[in-house]
């Protein structure tokens, strides 16, 4: 096989099938150092911008491994969550002399811990001084202990199973007895948590944003600072989903705010992560919440969020394929991030039903994409020909604007020209922020 290096160019193949995926796709097919990208397993909408892989079972590590050396492949990029948490990174590390020039962005197993455990990474905030919830993590038989800890917070309360479970492992409840009711579910696995810890904390009342880190384990960029909007209905209610809309950049966060992130957040993560032994390259998510100025961690995670990536695609300028290659080289020192300075938002259309049960394989019909508004698919496929819906979150219309209004204008109007049944989304992604832009 040719190696893409003498034309400079790279192949890449990016793991993972949802918006960010489609989002990352688009980005990186505007790049002039790609020479070919493969998304797998992709989505309907992820073949505009390379080459799907459907059956490629990317927790299958071998299989993935196989595709590599296939593909003659020199950059693999990992999407989601899970098969860093369940080592992919390492397993690639540990087979260097098989995959001599093969670049990785995503964090190994014990990076990934920032994410796959909570009762990890609240540790690890309290071993560095980073600002978090005040809290305790019990096992599922320390019923006792875990409501004497309760009886010494003020409600609201917040219960969390230890590991990955999809978002559905955050419960918050008003009164002691809920919380007690909550442990139990948790104790006996009501939401997948079967066997984990439960962490309980302090409640903390603020506005919440997400800071994106990009790191090669020495050097970091922040990359634009998005809001997400979490509850599936208007005015912020309704059960919690994956992410219903985002913004960027987000009014509040200003670069007083910014200065005490990076101080008091950002360098002391990168910093204990160094400390402890832990060669991190990839990306760091921080989940803030925004406590009467003060910047505190709500959560971290170990990639990029969804929907946030779709406007902070939007609003990266310089190369994102030249970003990657640095982080996985080392040389993101170098790497000069340029930032687009208009407003971009993204309003996800969901399936009725979602984030509970709902009715796949509805035909879709999609207007012409434009300059200002890029429609990155999500839970999409292409069955006998026909573009279909394929999942709870469907599509991101995602645009730019030269103020939050019009970026809101552009994603609202589109919206409304995509047809397919059951189409549901919230009207008032970004409102909130309309009076602070
Ligand atoms: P997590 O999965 O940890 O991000 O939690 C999901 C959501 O629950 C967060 O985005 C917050 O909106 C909320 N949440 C989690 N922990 C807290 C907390 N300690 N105080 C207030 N809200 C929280
Ligand atoms: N939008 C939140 C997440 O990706 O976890």
């Amino acid at each position: 096989m040719e190696d893409k290096r003498t034309s400079g160019r790279l192949n890449v193949l990016l793991l993972g099938s949802g918006g960010r995926e489609s989002a990352m796709a688009w980005k990186l097919s505007c790049s002039p150092h790609l020479e070919l990208l493969f998304i797998a397993p992709g989505n309907g909408g992820t073949e505009q911008y390379g080459t799907n892989v459907p059956d490629l079972n990317i927790k299958d590590f071998e299989a993935v491994g196989r595709f590599v050396i296939q593909h003659g492949i020199d950059l693999l990029v990992v999407g989601p969550e899970d098969p860093l948490v369940e080592g992919i990174a390492d397993y690639f590390e540990e087979r260097r002399e098989l995959f001599t020039h093969l670049l990785v962005v995503g964090p190994n197993a014990s990076g990934a811990r920032l994410e796959g455990s909570k009762d990890f990474s609240k540790a690890f905030m309290m071993r560095n001084q980073i600002p978090t919830a005040l809290y305790q993590s019990f096992a599922a038989d320390e019923r006792a202990e875990a409501l004497a800890f309760l009886e010494t917070l003020r409600p609201p309360y917040v219960l969390k199973a230890d590991g990955l479970a999809a978002g559905k492992g955050v419960l918050i409840v008003p009164t002691i007895e809920e919380a007690a009711n909550a442990f139990n579910d948790l104790a006996e696995g009501t939401w997948g948590s079967k066997g984990q810890r439960i962490v309980i904390e302090e409640f903390l009342q603020g506005i919440e944003c997400s800071v994106f880190v990009a790191t090669d384990g020495k050097d970091y960029k922040i990359l634009p600072i998005a809001k997400d909007y979490k509850r599936v209905g208007d005015g912020d209610t309704g059960p919690n989903t994956g992410g219903m809309g985002s913004v960027s950049p987000v009014p509040f966060v200003d670069d007083a705010f910014m200065k005490k992130v990076t101080e008091r957040i950002v360098e002391p993560t990168l910093q204990g992560l160094q400390k402890e032994g832990i060669s991190y390259k990839g990306f760091i998510f921080l989940g803030l919440m925004n406590v009467e100025g003060n910047p505190y961690v709500i959560e971290y995670n170990c990639r990029l969020g969804d929907p946030e990536t779709e406007v902070v695609m939007l609003r990266i300028e310089s190369d994102f394929l030249l970003l990657l290659k640095s982080m996985a080289n080392g040389s993101l020192k170098e790497y000069q991030l340029e930032e687009d300075p208009r407003t971009a938002v993204s309003v996800m259309l969901v399936s009725r039903g979602y984030p509970g049960s709902y009715i796949k394989g509805y035909e879709m019909t999609l207007p012409e994409p434009t300059f200002e508004t890029q429609l990155f698919h999500a839970g999409t496929a292409i069955t006998d020909g026909k573009l279909v819906t394929s999942g709870g979150r469907v599509l991101a219309v995602s645009s730019y604007g030269n103020s939050l209004e019009e970026a809101l204008n552009r994603s609202y109007t589109v919206a409304q020209q995509v047809l397919f049944e059951g189409k549901n989304y919230r009207h008032d992604i970004g409102k909130d922020l309309l009076l602070d832009s």
